[in-house]
């Protein structure tokens, strides 16, 4: 690949250092996608450009303008500190003619309501817990058809955020308490789960139109007690010392017969096509202990760290982590965006 200039933004706060001395690991943790993308493409011999976004236009408008990047690498967020405006940064790229990465700002206003997202996969057949939203403001009432245990979650918030055990509920009380928690604490209109005991996998996913999978992937507990919910609550995610405790391991699913493989590569690429994502994603699942694949949610632009979920199952498939980000930058270049028809 020739010598591109890459524009990378990102949030503000989490514009990295040039060199990690002297940096906790809980403050790596917070940057490290960014420094990891960053450096590799500084490495892969890139003029790259950091860019820190925070509630803004003017700047990333300036950068594209006088500086004329032949990509945006898009690792934001959230703009203005919402989350769900990520879409419209992007929808500002297109606006600007600017080639980007990762998904488009369709893919993106879908796969982040999870109520909606969840509707359209019902429409396409694909398996998803049975659910119900409960907006802000208003009180839980449960449809008599959805019955407990129940896991509550905010309907558009990432990364686990609220996720904790008190997450799963079984009776009607403990459900309105989590719904006010999830209202009160994250702001956000909760969605409420039949909750899917059970294995947990993740498919990474890349492409535009023609697709290519990596392998399915599976967090377990290896030293979890008996009888205790395993579920990637915000502490199992972020938290190092407690997944040691739990012997959380995520790796390359074993056991699975050619069948159910096949067949979850095929539930996710669907999953992808009906969304409209394009550039890469993850999908989230669980299989029931009756064998049932139900899709949990799909993730647009996931975690780049390396290290984690993607690049690892990307890795395994054999993509090293630069080949990975040639990849996602060459689906960026090809994206056939409306203002190209023109
Ligand atoms: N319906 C469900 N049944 C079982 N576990 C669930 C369910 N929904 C979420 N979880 C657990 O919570 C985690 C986070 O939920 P997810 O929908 O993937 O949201 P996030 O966007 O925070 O990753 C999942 O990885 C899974 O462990
Ligand atoms: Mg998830």
């Amino acid at each position: 690949m020739n010598k591109l200039r890459v524009l990378v933004l990102m949030h503000e706060a989490l514009v990295p250092p040039d060199s990690l001395d002297g940096y906790t690991e809980s403050q790596i943790l917070d940057f490290k996608s960014e420094y990891d993308v960053v450096q590799a493409l500084k490495r892969m011999g890139h003029d790259v450009l950091p860019l820190g976004v925070s509630d803004e236009l003017s700047p990333i408008r300036r950068a594209i303008v006088e500086w004329q990047p032949a990509i945006a690498f898009n690792l934001l967020e959230e703009f203005h500190g919402v989350g769900v405006y990520d879409h419209h940064v992007v929808s500002f790229l297109e606006l600007m003619r600017q080639p980007y990465t990762g998904c488009n700002p369709r893919g993106l206003l879908l796969a982040h309501d999870k109520s909606l997202a969840k509707k359209i996969l019902t429409y396409h057949r694909i398996h998803t817990p049975r659910f119900f939203v409960v907006p802000m403001g208003r009180v839980t009432r449960r449809p008599k058809s959805i019955q407990f245990p129940l896991l509550v979650k905010s309907v558009s918030e990432e990364a686990s955020l609220g996720i904790t055990d008190a997450s799963i509920v079984a009776d009607d009380a403990a459900l309105a308490k989590r719904v006010t928690a999830v209202h009160e604490e994250l702001r956000t209109d909760a969605i409420v789960e039949a909750y899917i005991p059970g294995r947990e996998f993740y498919l990474g996913i890349c492409g535009n139109r023609r697709l290519t999978t990596f392998p399915i992937w599976e967090m377990r507990f290896t030293k979890a007690p008996e009888g205790r919910p395993q579920i990637a609550t915000a502490r199992v995610k972020w938290d190092h010392a407690y997944q040691q405790e739990l012997g959380v391991k995520t790796e390359a699913a074993k056991n699975l017969s050619d069948e159910l493989t096949a067949k979850i590569h095929n539930i996710c690429k669907r999953v992808y096509r009906a969304l409209s994502l394009n550039g890469y994603a993850r999908v989230d699942m669980r299989l029931s202990e009756q064998g049932e694949v139900f899709v949990l949610e799909a993730n647009p632009n996931p975690n780049l760290s390396r290290g984690e979920d993607f690049a690892e199952s990307a890795r395994q498939a054999g993509l090293d982590y630069r080949a990975l980000l040639r990849r996602i930058i060459r689906l960026g270049l090809a994206y056939p965006a409306e203002w190209r028809r023109v």
